[in-house]
Formats: C-alpha cells, structure tokens, sequence
C-alpha cells in the first residue's frame, strides 16, 4: 500500500490516490501573489528523527516531475532545481516548502517524499496562488440618464486578480441584477498573457426613472482574498422629455386694449427653452422664454391660441382666449341747445360681449331711467352722462343740454307784507336766457331768487296810495311777456280786510264755500266712523293696524277740519 502510494507515477494511480483520499492525502494550500508561500509536508507532522531523506518535487504536466530540494540526515539543504525554481525556494526546519514571490504559474502540484528506515512516502500539496485586485475603477461614466432609455451607465474594472473578481453593482448601497429590461449587466474576464491574472470588465446599462435623480451609483469587487473594495459613488442627472404641456394665460378677463401674456409650460428635465405660439394661424418662434405677449387686444383677439415644442410638434396646448368688448352710442352728444317746447330724439346704444349695466345722471345726480325729452321745458337743461359698466370695465358719454325760449310769467300775485305797512308783489317767469324783469312802479326791490331750470322768481315791496294796475315784463332775446295786476292802497284794504281777507273776495261766496266745506267735512268724518266700525268687527289681530290707519285718517280729517275751519275764520 505504502509503496503503491509512494510510486504513484502513472496517472491512474494518481486518480485512484486522488478519488481515494481527496481530502486527507491531496492537501490544499492556498498563498498569495507575490508573497512568500509554506508548503507543508505531511501537514507539518514529520518526525524528523525518523527522516533519511527528504526531497521535494514538483508536477510539471504529463506526469513528469521536477527535483527542487533534497535534504539528507544531518545535512543542508541542497537545491536540486531546475531554473525556474532555483532562486525562490528554500526549506524551513519543519521541512516545509518555502516559495517566495509566488506566481501563478506555480499552482500546480508539489510532492514532499519522505523516505525513513522502512518506509518512502509521498505527499502531495495542491497549491493554489490567489491575487486581490488591485481596486475597482470606474470608466465610461455617463454624461446623463434619460427617463426609460437604457443607457450604458458605466464600467467598472477590477485588474489584476487571481481567481477572477466578481463585480457587483450597487444602487443606494442595494445589489442591482440584470432583469433583462432595466438593468443589463455584462461582464467579461480577461486574463494577461504574462501574469495570467484575470481583469474583471463589468458594464452597466441602466434606464432611469425619476427616482433616480439623487440615486448613488456605486461597484464593488468581491474576491475571496482581500476584503471588498467599492469605488466611490456616482450619481446622474436624470433627463426626461416633456411629458406635460400647458398654455397659461395670465389674466382672468380681459378687455379690449388689454395686454395679455401667453405662457407655455412644459415639464422635462432639461425642460424646453423655444417654443412655437401658434396665434390663429401665425406660427411664432420664441427662445429662451416661454411667453408671447399680445398687445392692445380686440375682440378680434378671441379665439383658440396654442403652443407647442418645436423639436416634438405633436406636443400641444391650447387654451381659449376671450376679449371682452363694450361699445357705446349716444346721440346727440357735446352740447345740444334746443328751443323750449320742441322734442329731442335721444338715442342710446350699447353693444357688448357680456351683461353691462347702464345708469344715467343729470347735473352728476342720478336719474332713475333714461330721459325722454318730448317737449322740452326750460328745466331739462343740464348735463347727462350716462355711464356704462361691464366687469371693470367703465364706459361714458355725455351731452350738455341747454333749452332756450322767449320768457313767459308763470304768475303775478301780491301779498301783504307781515308788518301790514307794505305789499309785496311776486313775478314768477320762465325762460331761457335768464329773463330781465322789470315793474312799473318804483318799489324796493327784496328779492331776486336764482336762475335754475330756467325759473326765476322776483319780489318788490310797495306801499300804494291809490288803486294801481302794476305791469311786470320779462325779456330776453328771444321775446318778452307782460302781465298786470291791481293794487289797492293799504289804509282802503285794512278796512276791507274787517270783512273779508281776500283781496277780490266775494263774501257770499266765501260763506257759501265755507258752509260746503263744513258739509264735505261732516260727510268725510261719518264716512270714514262707518268704515272704521266695520273694519273693526274684523279679526281682532287686524283691529290695531286698522285702528292705527283709522285714527290716522281721523288726524288727517281732523288737520282737515281745522284747515276749513282757519279758512271759515277769516
Ligand atoms: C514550520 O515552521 C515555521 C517556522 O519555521 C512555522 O511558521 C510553520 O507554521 C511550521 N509549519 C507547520 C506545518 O507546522
Ligand atoms: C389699440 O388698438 C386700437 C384699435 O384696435 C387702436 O385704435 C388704438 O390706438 C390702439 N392703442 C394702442 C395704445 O396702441
Ligand atoms: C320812479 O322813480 C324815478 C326816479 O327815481 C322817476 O323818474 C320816475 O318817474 C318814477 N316812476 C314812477 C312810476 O313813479
Ligand atoms: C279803488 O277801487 C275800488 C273798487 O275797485 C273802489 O271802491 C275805490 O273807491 C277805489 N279807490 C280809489 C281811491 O279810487
């Protein structure tokens, strides 16, 4: 057995030994690149004092082996190496192997043969060499990512390794593997030609969503030496073409003469900068803004206004835009003079896109509907606006009226004056100029009143010796008016006055109205308690309203009587 062992020459022999004792004979030793390897020989459990001879070989391929030292009892070590061997190898005092500056090249398999008194054995020691990579590097970054286009990320590279690195990728720390949609990771080993070590190459191709715009992008080789090496993170700007479109318009109503700002809105990273504005089949470029302002609109402005990319045309957004308008009319306007008693045609229009109201005014005071002027009196004069309003929007038109005409008295009276020592006469005209009034008598002039609505009042006070007939005239340019009046002197009138007031009066028929205005009274009075008897035998809830408008009747027939019952006096 033993010597079947220790001549394992042919190769079956070397299977059987190998399928036979894998784990106990076969040893496996595993150094690192370029560092100083231990071969053990029996595990380390040589007894030295049973030693003859110790010679280490090595398996060269097709069965052939090497001779690298050989040590006798009680004496050195001596290289029996070939070349390739010569210089790296040495033999510590537990009869290990040593190797320095291992190399790939020198995984293969060594055999310690033991040779003692009796027996010549043979150990075999797999060695394996195993390289870290140098680190991970990254290449190829890309510039950007777009929204759900793949796109090769990056490269990542670990060199010089021994077995191959694996390489991970990772995003936010977490493991990406490739599912064939978004995520395809290609990876290749290349080994040099003078080292043999591997250089891992694993790239990246990844589609983004918008999530990814703060994502740490990172790789990071594993191999079974060495601890993990990550590279330093990596993050995109993520890009997407405009998904959304939006026309705004920055007012909510609008009127003519208006300007209004036109405003595309697009999403997109990065988002677009030139737009096309399409103004009812005008196509206009802007760059670098996304607005188009229109000027002074009309309501020829109204319509359907779009905007669209101009790299992607289907891209559109419409917004329909309203100008509103309000037209007035107004005939005459500016300043109209009419001759009294004449009509005026006044026409009034307004026009406009939405409910307007209008209202009108005299002299800035506000009239209740639109004034009709069919026979025109010397009080129609005066200022009319009419205004017309429509949201914000305020529109006026107004015309200046002015009635003129040969003045004519309205009404000559007289009355005495409060100290009985006097008269006072009232001329009363109408008329357009101002008229002149004059009298012809002397007397103390008390009073002109104001010129309004072509009205004017005039007073004088006399003191009549005699009976007088007194003429007042009125005269402007247009004409004049004359009316007299009797005056009686004052001494003759108080006389008079002992039995009757009245300056023409008819006692008789003072007494005659008195007594009929007594009777009409007495009648009203009977009336009126019959009425409200009746009323009150109604519903008792109505009792104190009608007792309120029967007694209110009641006072105003009482003021009545008392009115009469003045007169009867005097
Ligand atoms: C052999 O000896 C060296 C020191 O000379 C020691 O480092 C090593 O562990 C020993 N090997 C075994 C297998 O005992
Ligand atoms: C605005 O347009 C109207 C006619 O559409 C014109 O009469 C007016 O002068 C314009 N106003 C300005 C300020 O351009
Ligand atoms: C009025 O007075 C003037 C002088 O002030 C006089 O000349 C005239 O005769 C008088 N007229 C009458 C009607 O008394
Ligand atoms: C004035 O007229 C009245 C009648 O109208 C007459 O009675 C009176 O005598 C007259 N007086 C004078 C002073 O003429």
């Amino acid at each position: 057995m033993h010597l079947l062992s220790s001549s394992c020459v042919g190769s079956l022999v070397l299977v059987l030994a190998t399928l036979l004792c894998r784990v106990r004979c076969i040893e496996e030793v595993v150094g690192l690149y370029g560092e100083t390897l231990e071969i053990p020989c029996n595990k380390g459990a040589v007894n030295g004092e049973d030693v003859k001879t110790i010679t280490w070989k090595y398996h060269k391929g097709d069965g052939v082996s090497g001779n690298l030292l050989i040590k006798h009892k009680n004496e050195n070590v001596s290289i029996d190496g070939s070349d390739e061997y010569k210089d790296r190898i040495n033999m510590a005092a537990n009869f290990s192997l040593l190797l320095t500056a291992a190399k790939l090249t020198d995984q293969r398999t060594f055999t310690c043969m033991v040779m003692a008194a009796k027996t010549a054995i043979d150990y075999y020691v797999k060695v394996l060499v195993y390289k870290a990579p140098e680190g991970v590097e990254i290449s190829d970054k890309a510039e950007e990512l777009e929204i759900g286009k793949l796109t090769k990320l990056a490269t990542c590279v670990a060199r010089d390794a021994n077995p191959a690195a694996k390489i991970i990728w990772l995003k936010n720390n977490k493991p990406l593997s490739d599912d064939g949609k978004g995520i395809s990771i290609q990876t290749s080993v290349q080994v040099d030609p003078v080292t043999s070590l591997s250089t891992t190459t694993s790239m990246l191709e990844y589609s983004a969503n918008k999530e990814d715009t703060d994502a740490q992008f990172s790789c990071s080789s594993q191999h079974s030496v060495g601890k993990q090496m990550t590279s330093s993170p990596l993050t995109f700007t993520i890009t997407y073409s405009t998904e959304h479109l939006i026309l705004q318009v920055n007012a909510q109503e609008l009127v003519e003469g208006d300007n209004v700002t036109l405003k595309c809105v697009a999403d997109g990273n990065p988002a677009p900068s030139s737009f096309n504005f399409h103004l009812k089949g005008n196509v206009v470029t802007v760059n670098n803004t996304d607005t188009y302002t229109l000027t002074n609109v009309s309501r020829d402005t109204t319509g359907e206004y779009k905007c669209s990319l101009i790299d992607n045309p289907s891209m559109v957004a419409s917004k329909e835009v309203t100008v509103d308008y309000l037209d007035i009319n107004l005939s005459p306007t500016g300043s109209v003079v009419k001759n009294v008693g004449e009509a005026l045609d006044l026409t009034f229009q307004s026009n406009s896109s939405r409910a307007s109201k209008v209202s009108w005014t005299k002299d800035k005071v506000k009239l209740h509907k639109e004034p009709k002027f069919h026979k025109l009196t010397y009080s129609d004069s005066g200022h009319y606006e009419c205004e017309v309003t429509m949201g914000a929007l305020i529109k006026k038109l107004s015309f200046k009226l002015l009635v003129e005409g040969a003045p004519v008295i309205k009404q000559l009276s007289k009355q005495r004056g409060e100290d009985g020592q006097h008269k006072v006469l009232i001329c009363e005209a109408e008329g357009s100029p101002k008229p002149s009034v004059s009298w012809s008598i002397n007397g103390t002039s008390l009073h002109e009143s104001p010129f309004v609505g072509g009205k004017v009042t005039h007073k004088i006070t006399v003191v009549p010796t005699l009976n007088l007939t007194v003429l007042c005239t009125v005269s402007n340019k247009f004409g004049e008016d004359t009316r007299e009046i009797s005056v009686s002197p004052l001494f003759e009138e108080v006389r008079v006055d002992k039995r009757d007031q009245s300056e023409d009066g008819d006692q008789t028929k003072l007494v005659v109205g008195v007594v009929v205005g007594l009777l009409i009274v007495a009648m009203v009075i009977g009336l009126a308690y019959g009425i409200y008897q009746k009323k009150s035998k109604q519903g008792s809830w109505k009792t104190g309203e009608r007792e309120n408008g029967s007694s209110e009747e009641e006072k105003k027939l009482e003021e009545k009587v008392e009115e009469n019952s003045q007169k009867a006096e005097v």
